[in-house]
């Protein structure tokens, strides 16, 4: 029997794999190999799920909460999600203006393809998270990339979103603190553009506040909380980053109704409720003392000045304080055009990350992934002994380049 010619949907072929995930898998290669490579390529926090949030895991599966829950995530998570909005964020979303997925990734998915189809243009502000343009275009729709650069801190102005927006302008998708620069908007500039978009009123934006709780000397604030927002922004949040809860796959969006109905009719086809488990596990982590979380952004600030000012040490690297996250985002165009000991050219950021990797042991994430190919994500969640060592050999790798 011939083997079946595979016609994969245009849109699958057409889509990118993970970066992020692709640079962990080599990392993970080369240690299989024995190198002592050490990876601050991933998003993920290197600390364990608090106590009381796992106790709570453990409690659904002895007393057999192990069901189906209702699609859209049961009653109790919902409303222990409104009242989180409600005292964290200044929002008001009654309980059925909130949907429960499996992860905030689902969430963004969700909301990108509930809103945008063909002839819709999706504005994405680079650096940007991986997967915000790859969800546009599976949904059918164009990602419109507005670049920022390190001397604006990486932060989209008023006037590149008033230039970038058109008639087709559906969707514009927000994320502060940033994935991948750490990046938060203060007030004043979250006001900014909404004032823009106040006089564009048939575009949405979806805010992406994942990292809400890890902030240092920036204060977080919900695009939907500004005045006229709340109807057309979808709020989407979840528990992996600040509950270290990335395995658990919990995350929610809070939107107007139609929004959260079209949602949850998609999820109740294609995935259904999160597990019931981690929906008791999410109740647990709300009601929760914050000690936990403060503890992990302590960690995390005090890694962050570290890396930030050993980096800064380095010649030609420039990197804007980061209020948020756990990523470091270096310009290194001064590096680039260069060659390295071995005789390889490093042309742009992926050259310098596969050199980096190795040459030297260190696994980043190359700038090219999040549309900015000068910079390079660096993840300071790991142990400061990690980030020293990893320090040293990337400062030794700069230095070895000649150009
Ligand atoms: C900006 C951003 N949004 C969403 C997510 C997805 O998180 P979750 O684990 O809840 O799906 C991530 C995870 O890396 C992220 O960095």
């Amino acid at each position: 029997m011939p083997t079946p010619t595979i016609h994969l949907n245009e849109r699958v072929a057409a889509m990118q794999p993970s970066a992020t995930l692709a640079m962990s898998a080599r990392a993970t290669q080369l240690r299989r190999e024995g190198h002592p490579v050490i990876a601050l390529s991933a998003g993920e926090p290197d600390f364990g799920t608090p106590e009381p949030i796992a106790q709570a895991g453990i409690d659904a599966i002895q007393s057999g909460f192990t069901n189906y829950t209702e699609n859209k995530g049961m009653q109790e998570l919902r409303e222990a999600i409104s009242a989180k909005l409600d005292r964290d964020n200044g929002l008001s979303y009654a309980p059925d203006q909130v949907l429960c997925s499996n992860g905030a990734k689902q969430s963004v998915a969700l909301g990108v393809h509930v809103l945008c189809g063909p002839g819709d243009e999706v504005l994405i502000p680079a650096p940007y998270w991986v997967s915000y343009p790859e969800m546009a275009r599976f949904a059918g729709a164009e990602p419109t990339v507005v670049p920022t650069t390190a001397e604006e801190g990486y932060k989209m102005s008023p006037q590149a979103l008033e230039e970038a927006l058109t008639d087709n302008t559906r969707l514009v998708i927000l994320c502060s603190p940033s994935n991948p620069t750490g990046a938060v908007y203060t007030p004043d500039e979250l006001e900014a553009l909404a004032d823009v978009l106040r006089h564009h009123e048939d575009v949405y934006v979806l805010s992406d506040e994942i990292y809400e709780h890890i902030t240092f000397d920036a204060e977080h604030v919900s695009f939907a909380s500004l005045p006229g927002m709340k109807e057309r922004t979808i709020t989407v949040n979840g528990f992996s980053k600040a509950y270290a809860m990335t395995g658990w796959r919990l995350g929610y969006l809070a939107a107007s109704a139609p929004i959260v109905q079209a949602a949850a009719k998609v999820q109740s086809q294609f995935t259904s409720a999160p597990s019931s488990i981690s929906q008791k596990a999410g109740v647990a982590a709300l009601e929760m003392d914050n000690g936990p979380v403060q503890e992990m952004v302590a960690a995390f600030r005090e890694r962050r000045d570290v890396v930030l000012e050993r980096l800064r040490a380095i010649d030609g690297v420039h990197c804007p304080t980061p209020g948020g996250a756990f990523y470091v985002f270096p310009e290194v165009s001064h590096y680039l055009g260069t060659t390295a000991p071995d005789g390889r050219r490093v042309d742009d950021s992926e050259d310098l990350c596969f050199y980096l990797l190795e040459e030297h042991n260190v696994a980043l994430v190359h700038g090219n992934a999040f549309g900015t190919p000068n910079g390079l994500r660096l993840s300071y969640a790991a142990s400061m002994d990690d980030l020293q060592t990893a320090l040293g050999r990337i400062e030794d790798g700069f230095a070895a380049l000649r150009g």
